[in-house]
């Protein structure tokens, strides 16, 4: 972390889990457990059914919710599909953007990603960009030329004024719900090459304002050592997030620091 250029963010991602009533009572625990001082930002990304509910019950806690995915398109016959202004309009601030799981699952092309930003950051909403490789990626030593084409090909076209709004979670995939962590080192080194990445897009002013997260079986235990790294602004949170009080421990794990 270094607080002084940028925002520390602890993002939840509940994927698939919860209804709206248990998202009314996740809320309810967290926010008795809310710290009263010294804060990170803290978002939650609800399934996009529960994010009504999810407003109501995190008004003026200073949680934001976020969604988990959008569509790119503004309006019009494309089914099942939720805009960016449809999430503005509830009150979302952060929609996540090109997850693993959607690039595996739902075919999302880095283009896709692309056209998703640009539609969250039109509608005034912060993108939660995901990149990251895979186990044979990482084994066949191209990790880094994967993650500069993920960051670039997400932020093309993207002005500089708005690259401050936009947060890059780094999350190797062979660490998302497995508790296999990356190290610290390993970590803090893909974080610093997107930090680079940016640097050489947008200038060392910009790259410097950019929050990066990381992101793949974060927990109360190893939350301290990840974020103690200069370049890891934080962390996008799977199964750890689903648990108020576990959720709430790398809070304050964020907030030592
Ligand atoms: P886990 O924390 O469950 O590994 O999930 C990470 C993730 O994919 C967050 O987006």
């Amino acid at each position: 972390m270094n607080r002084r250029y940028r925002k520390t963010i602890i993002a939840g991602n509940w994927k698939m889990n919860k209804t709206a009533t248990e998202a009314k009572k996740f809320a309810d625990d967290f926010k008795a457990l809310l710290p009263k001082t010294k804060w990170c930002d803290v978002v939650v990304c609800v399934p996009s059914v529960d994010i009504s509910a999810a407003v109501r019950a995190f008004k003026d806690s200073r949680v934001a919710v976020g969604a988990q995915n959008l569509f790119y398109e503004d309006h019009g016959a494309y089914t099942g599909e939720v805009s960016a202004a449809m999430l503005c309009d509830l009150g979302v601030k952060y929609v996540i953007v090109g997850h693993s799981e959607r690039r595996a699952m739902f075919g999302e092309t880095d283009a896709i990603v692309n056209k998703k930003v640009h539609a969250a950051l039109n509608a005034g909403l912060n993108p939660i960009i995901c990149v990251g490789e895979s186990l044979d990626q990482r084994e066949m030593g191209v990790t880094m030329e994967l993650i500069a084409l993920q960051v670039k090909s997400a932020l093309a076209g993207v002005a500089a004024e708005n690259i401050r709004r936009c947060v890059i979670a780094y999350e190797p995939i062979w660490a998302i719900g497995t508790g296999k962590t990356a190290t610290g080192e390993q970590a803090a080194e893909v974080c610093g090459f997107i930090r680079a990445t940016i640097r050489a897009m947008y200038g060392a002013r910009i790259a410097r304002s950019v929050t990066i997260q990381y992101g793949g079986s974060m927990n109360p235990a190893n939350a301290a050592e990840l974020l103690g790294h200069e370049d890891i602004d934080g962390g996008l949170i799977g199964g750890a997030s689903l648990d108020a009080g576990k959720f709430m421990d790398i809070v304050n794990a964020a907030n030592q620091g």
